[in-house]
């Protein structure tokens, strides 16, 4: 039974990211007035799935009861089974200072679902980066990632995810976030997707703090949608996919553990449509930072020390004066995994396909390519740029990023990409001021 939750409420949007919220499948199931009574509507199971420790202040506290037509504990036991192209243990190898940058993930020629076609690109101890591509839905399969918070960035191809909470339809620039331990089910209504996903192995993503942008601006949290009231009734043999401690296992079910009928709390799956990016930048001159395009962080326990930005380069208008417009030469502390969900990057010319990425690690110098310097140094700013045609995104983690081998011997990697700045000229004249 699929029940549209704004039909039940009005919570269709996950008022204030965060706060508790509730949804039903069925009229009546959640039960009121306390969280486990003694026998629960329909005959349902209470169960607390707590993502956050029991005693965390109040403002970043995630917990949610479910109430589901069995407990999750009905499983046989689980067994290792292969990690495919996963990683998780950055430590045996070096993060590279070099710039580095891939081509798009052809799309899987073998039957491949979404957990199947998850390759890992990068990671530290605060993040792992992975990209996917598959080919067919997650058939009788169902995952979970004990480890992180997952951020699902698709770029091509649209996905059905079917989780414990409901469910949730997105496509090319709209992101979904599962939190940690949610089981869910990947289905490909194009036949074919492919995309980026940021596991998040720290305090799970929120909406930062506007200071003197004010109330409004970046992401608004009446955006962040909920899960469709959905769950299934279905007997039968199921596979539970853990990625637990790094290692993938498996256990078998005869049952489908998306079951839950009802549930209330914060520690539930949203998705969030880029295009709703409220975007502020310069309307004098100079550019900010780019965490003004900040949509989600993920705080350490430094203030203003993030160990995930999630950030977002939108449509925009840029209206600066007397300002090179595209992003300058800049060298961060931070390192930053670039990918293009659509159109074209404003600081490279040619070879960030979307679907591509790049990676620039802490203090390794990049920027614009010969290309676009060219024209952006020269270019009439009478009028506005108006930059249409474009999504691209950056995981910043704090921490350099240790590039897999599944990376660096990959046929997408772009041994030339470092020539994108041999280009540049030398302009330097004493003479001439
Ligand atoms: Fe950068």
């Amino acid at each position: 039974m699929t029940t549209d939750v704004q039909d039940r409420g009005g919570l269709r949007y996950l008022q204030g990211f965060g706060n508790e919220v509730s949804s039903e499948a069925l009229p009546g199931a959640l039960p009121t007035g306390q969280n486990s009574p003694q026998q629960c509507p329909y005959g349902l199971y209470a169960e607390q799935l707590s993502g956050t420790a029991f005693t965390l202040p109040r403002h970043s506290n995630r917990r949610s009861w479910l109430y589901r037509i069995r407990p999750s504990s009905m499983h046989q036991p689980f067994q290792r089974i292969d990690n495919g192209r996963l990683v998780s243990d950055f430590s045996g190898s070096e993060p590279s200072p070099n710039q580095l940058r891939w081509n798009p993930l052809p799309l899987p020629t073998e039957p491949t679902d979404f957990v199947q076609g998850l390759v890992t690109m990068a990671g530290n101890h605060d993040v792992g980066i992975h990209l996917y591509a598959a080919n067919r839905s997650m058939q009788g399969r169902v995952f979970y990632d004990a480890d992180g918070e997952l951020l699902i960035v698709p770029q091509q191809g649209r996905l059905r995810v079917a989780t414990e909470f409901g469910l949730i339809d997105v496509e090319p620039q709209e992101v979904v976030l599962i939190p940690r331990g949610v089981r869910f089910r990947v289905e490909l209504p194009d036949g074919s997707a492919r995309g980026y996903v940021c596991e998040n192995y720290g305090t799970g993503l929120r909406l930062p703090d506007l200071g003197v942008i004010g109330s409004n601006g970046l992401a608004h949290a009446r955006h962040f949608e909920l899960p469709v009231a959905w769950y299934e009734d279905v007997d039968g043999d199921h596979e539970l996919v853990a990625k637990f401690g790094g290692n993938l296992w498996r256990a078998q079910m005869d049952h489908s553990p998306l079951d839950v009928v009802a549930w209330s709390g914060n520690h539930v799956p949203c998705k969030y449509d880029l295009r709703r990016f409220n975007a502020i930048g310069s309307i004098t001159y100079d550019h900010p930072d780019p965490s003004i395009f900040l949509v989600l962080q993920a705080p350490s326990a430094v203030p203003g020390l993030d160990t995930l930005d999630f950030v977002i380069f939108p449509p925009r208008t840029l209206a600066m004066a007397h300002t090179f417009r595209p992003p300058w030469f800049h060298r961060n502390i931070a390192a930053e995994f670039m990918g293009l969900i659509h159109g074209v990057y404003d600081a490279k010319a040619d070879g960030f396909a979307p679907g591509g990425a790049s990676l620039h690690n802490s203090f390794t110098g990049h920027g614009p390519d010969a290309g676009t310097f060219e024209v952006a140094s020269t270019r009439n700013l009478d009028e506005p740029d108006y930059i249409k045609d474009t999504m691209a995104f950056m995981f910043e983690t704090k921490e350099p990023l240790v590039a897999t081998r599944h990376a660096l011997e990959s046929p997408q990697l772009q041994r030339d990409y470092v020539q994108c700045w041999h280009g540049l000229k030398k302009n330097f004249d004493p003479t001439r001021r």
